[in-house]
């Protein structure tokens, strides 16, 4: 089993427990690779050969290159930032017993709650502090185990495993402290954070989350699986990034979109519903001498893949798949249909990206959702009602989607960062009414 990406993926993860630390965590990488930061509020002047990225609200980040100043059409690869957790609430310190303190949350995305107990968790995030003229973000990640959330023993709910409904305000509340005999008493959360990332200025916002501990590991009669929290969607923006830092200068702009988000619905600033995406390639147009005409020329010769993990048939509840299309770990990439056009696959953008994957070669594979069940949603869709272009729904295998340790498959890996590299390589022309030239280097 190859295992070459596996251990800079986990340090991907880990140095991403929420997305504002995925994105600082990319920005490095590109500052590093001599990426220029453009801010949405100064005027761009962009040059060709030049190499750029943007971020907005911290948690969204968009990167390009600029191989030629003819602007003939974008490859575009977005995935999101994100995932399901619990968001810590202002003020939330709860006492208990006049010793226990634990912490007021509430659910951030489609959570699985079960998955969340008995392990160890921190909180990471962001505040903003009060500088001398105004206010500035600092990131902040408690590295150790911090938090737990403790089952209720069997003996005191008899029926635990006939089935519960977890309440997130009374069941979901991270032990953070205890006071002792002495009148010795944990110290406020924010004032704790702060003593730990050295903050000495007043704190006058933040935004924390609780994240799983849990390192990364390969597993498995012949380590064939991988499982660490955010598969979904870091492993697609890990790939996407690899792929997009490898691939070679062609006549397309190559960009990098990685959303916040997408987990709570998209209807953010920095959400794929945002003009986030939009302004940036409106912008990158402008700046290289465009009009209207020229970037409405470009969107038709463009393609999208919305890379967002995809659900491989469970051991245990084969019965929960579509009878017709079975997705397996380490089957390579899956390209997702629906009916209802919440995945944008269509037989145009599947049959671009296949004959991509075909001259990278790359396995695919096929997930529908089971007629007779809602499948989720994603991002594609919600990103076309800002810039229609012709878009792909892809994404790698995996189990226990939105559990906060999630297991894939360790070969599937490799063939997203190899399909992402030829994705940004490759070109799409519309040449005629149903008709497109691909230029597809594997
Ligand atoms: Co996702």
């Amino acid at each position: 089993m190859e295992h070459t990406f596996t251990d800079s993926l986990f340090r991907f993860i880990e140095s991403g427990p929420t997305p504002f630390h995925a994105v600082d965590s990319m920005k490095r990488t590109l500052d590093r690779k001599g990426y220029r930061q453009l801010l949405e509020g100064e005027s761009w002047e962009l040059s060709e050969g030049g190499k750029y990225y943007v971020i907005r609200n911290g948690s969204s980040l968009i990167a390009f290159r600029i191989p030629t100043a003819s602007l003939r059409g974008f490859q575009i690869m977005a995935s999101h930032s994100d995932a399901p957790c619990l968001k810590i609430k202002e003020n939330p310190e709860l006492r208990s017993e006049n010793a226990y303190v634990k912490l007021n949350v509430e659910k951030y995305g489609g959570m699985l709650c079960a998955s969340w107990f008995d392990r160890p968790l921190s909180v990471a995030g962001r505040v903003m502090v009060r500088t001398e003229d105004g206010i500035a973000a600092k990131l902040v990640n408690v590295k150790r185990d911090l938090l737990m959330i403790p089952s209720l023993a069997i003996h005191m709910n008899r029926e635990a495993n006939e089935g519960y409904r977890y309440n997130a305000q009374k069941d979901l509340l991270p032990l953070y402290g205890l006071s002792s005999e002495n009148g010795q008493k944990p110290e406020d959360l924010m004032e704790m954070i702060a003593r730990e990332a050295g903050i000495k200025e007043e704190i006058l916002g933040s935004d924390l989350y609780v994240y799983n501990r849990m390192a990364g590991t390969v597993w498995g009669a012949n380590r064939e699986f991988m499982s660490i929290g955010k598969l979904d969607d870091l492993e697609c923006a890990f790939a996407s990034m690899k792929g997009f830092l490898k691939a070679e200068e062609r006549e397309r702009i190559p960009v990098h979109c990685v959303y916040d988000n997408e987990e709570v619905g998209s209807a953010t600033k920095q959400g794929a519903a945002s003009t986030f995406l939009a302004d940036t390639l409106i912008r990158i147009n402008e700046a290289l001498g465009g009009n209207d005409g020229s970037y409405r020329r470009a969107l038709a010769s463009s393609l999208m893949l919305s890379a967002d993990n995809a659900h491989a048939v469970h051991p245990n509840y084969p019965e929960k798949s579509c009878p017709g299309n079975r997705p397996l770990i380490n089957g390579g990439i899956v390209i997702k249909f629906s009916g209802n056009q919440k995945y944008t696959s269509d037989a145009v953008s599947a049959g671009m990206f296949r004959k991509i994957c075909e001259a990278a070669a790359v396995p695919t594979q096929v997930f529908t959702n089971r007629s007779d069940m809602a499948g989720g949603s994603t991002l594609g869709n919600i990103s076309g009602t800002q810039v229609a272009v012709n878009c792909v729904d892809i994404g790698l295998p995996q189990l226990a989607m939105h559990s906060s340790y999630e297991t894939a498959g360790v070969e599937d890996l490799g063939y997203l960062i190899r399909a992402a590299k030829a994705f940004y390589e490759s070109s799409i022309e519309e040449t005629g009414y149903g008709e497109y030239r691909i230029s597809a280097v594997g």
